[in-house]
């Protein structure tokens, strides 16, 4: 565990280095839980936007884009339920005044007994060495079924109080805290507060007049822009169910925990599908959108075991199937995106708060009803996670040397192609510039010509460009150049009308369009 976190601080620091991620306003120290995109992370980002985004509304007849505005009505919040229970439960340590996610202290309490369960294994495997039987061990060692059994004792009481008739159990949730002893990190105490509900939506004024403002929020989520779009894109677009819109745009919630980079954030990014259908099919549109939302991630080829669903218990009260896609990232599985069967609750609480009469009429059997919705929502900057932490490899070469590289999917890469002159004169430049200047108009193409050719190859390696070109005296004389390969490192040599037709396929986005089909 504790090397996988060495591992995830030098992701972060790569990042930074690398022109990915910057801190916002990094000038000032930084904004909490805020990041800005450099010249790679944007390129890199704007790559799987377009992924979801062609998969989406490419691929199929049935679903269209909207762009809706991050402010909207405030009764939209209303409606949605996030005025009265978009809440985190919070708890206050008194000796440092720091301020804590209740449920998430619990979580790290659980994960607490997780990593003690596998640090008694590891150390079992070594002192058994090839005659561990690790299956045999974790069912049978006494040490790690007492762990498993207060980690499970501590999971059912923690879903209770989660999952209470009413809504969380906040006095439950305290007496949690007291009774498994949680410390706080900073002053070391148990001198906790009650724990308390603090709404994550963050506020502002529209209207400049005293008596002409309102009070009215940074949205959460961009699916309510979809729900409040659903007649004027039925409509005007003459959609007939099943039809889906996509979106893909800027949130906002006040975490309280923001941490692990850009895991969770205050401001980012989601791509978000509302799937209108009739109601009495969901669950097979659920499954469909299960394994076609799985499908997406693993045409990326990061291996199936990297990925797993995590169906819901106890679902919100609206909501009749939900399950997480989680990824393997350095600190655990974790949750990339969500699929839920929603009901019809998001259109019929619009239509009781607007007066508007939001149905469907259906040719097919002449009647009106209004569509439930499965949902497909992905966090963008978790995916950009899920990509680098993937991608990222400190890789120990036959010479004994070193190199960082990211095996980034070509089809993300934020540059597909760098091209080198060998040396700073004979009219190799101008060569290099030439060979640009006619591949720029299909692929991201990067000119390079400072420090020998190994040290340009590494910062390439760096940025997970998946092809370098050099251009040297052969070049002028048979237009030939020597391509090397990012993950073979292999080099040949090829003409330089051959370089498009080699790389473009492999570099588009419709490589991995077409392994969905
Ligand atoms: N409309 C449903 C919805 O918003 P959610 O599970 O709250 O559901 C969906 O969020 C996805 O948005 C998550 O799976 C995650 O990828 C991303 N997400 C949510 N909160 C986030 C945060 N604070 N920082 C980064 N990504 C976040």
């Amino acid at each position: 565990m504790a090397q996988q976190e060495e591992v995830f601080k030098k992701i972060v620091s790569h990042c930074k280095e690398y022109g990915f991620v910057f801190p916002s306003s990094d000038i000032y120290d930084g904004l909490g839980a805020v990041y800005d995109y450099g010249q790679n992370g944007v390129e890199l980002k704007n790559n799987i936007k377009q992924y979801w985004w062609q998969s989406m509304v490419l691929l199929h007849q049935n679903i269209v884009g909207i762009d809706a505005a991050i402010f909207m009505h405030p009764t939209t919040w209303k409606a949605s339920g996030h005025v009265d229970a978009f809440n985190d439960p919070l708890i206050d340590n008194r000796d440092s005044k720091k301020r804590y996610r209740a449920d998430v202290l619990i979580e790290d309490q659980i994960a607490k007994y997780d990593d003690k369960i596998e640090k008694e294994v590891e150390k079992a495997r070594k002192r058994f060495k090839e005659n561990f039987d690790e299956a045999q061990y974790r069912a049978t060692s006494p040490k790690v079924l007492e762990t498993i059994e207060k980690r499970d004792a501590l999971h059912r009481r923690f879903q209770e109080v989660m999952n209470a008739e009413g809504g969380i159990d906040l006095t439950g949730m305290k007496q949690i805290i007291l009774d498994e002893e949680i410390v706080c990190p900073i002053s070391g105490t148990r001198n906790w507060t009650d724990v308390r509900q603090f709404n994550l939506m963050f506020k502002t004024e529209m209207g400049a007049s005293a008596d002409g403002t309102s009070t009215i929020y940074l949205r959460p989520e961009t699916a309510q822009g979809i729900f409040v779009n659903y007649l004027n894109v039925q409509k005007t677009g003459r959609m007939k169910l099943p039809f889906g819109i996509a979106q893909i745009g800027k949130a906002f919630r006040n975490e309280i925990v923001a941490r692990q980079f850009i895991f969770r954030m205050r401001e980012f990014e989601q791509m978000e599908m509302q799937f209108f259908i009739k109601p009495g099919t969901e669950l097979d549109w659920f499954a469909k959108w299960k394994e076609t939302r799985m499908a997406w991630h693993q045409a990326l080829g990061f291996g199936a075991e990297n990925y797993r669903f995590h169906d819901h218990d106890k679902l919100a009260h609206y909501a009749n199937a939900a399950t997480d896609i989680e990824f393997h990232m350095p600190f655990g599985f974790k949750e990339v995106e969500g699929i839920h069967s929603r009901t019809n609750f998001d259109l019929s609480q619009h239509a009781k708060f607007s007066g508007k009469k939001i149905e469907y009429f259906d040719p097919d059997t002449n009647e009106s009803y209004t569509p439930y919705v499965i949902e497909t929502s992905i966090g963008v900057d978790r995916m950009f996670l899920s990509v680098m932490c993937h991608s990222y490899e400190e890789q120990q070469l036959p010479d004994g040397q070193t190199r960082t590289v990211l095996h980034l999917p070509a089809a993300l890469a934020p540059v597909k192609l760098a091209v080198f002159p060998l040396t700073k004169k004979d009219g190799l430049p101008e060569k290099a510039q030439e060979i640009i200047n006619d591949l720029r108009f299909h692929f991201n193409c990067k000119y390079e010509e400072k420090d020998q050719i190994g040290k340009r190859y590494r910062r390439m390696d760096a940025i997970g460009c998946p092809y370098c070109v050099t251009v040297d005296q052969q070049t002028l004389e048979d237009n030939t150049v020597t391509l090397r390969d990012r993950d073979t490192m292999e080099q040949r040599r090829v003409n330089i009308s051959d370089l498009r037709s080699i790389i473009e396929d492999e570099v588009s986005i419709t490589s991995l369009l077409k392994k969905l089909l």
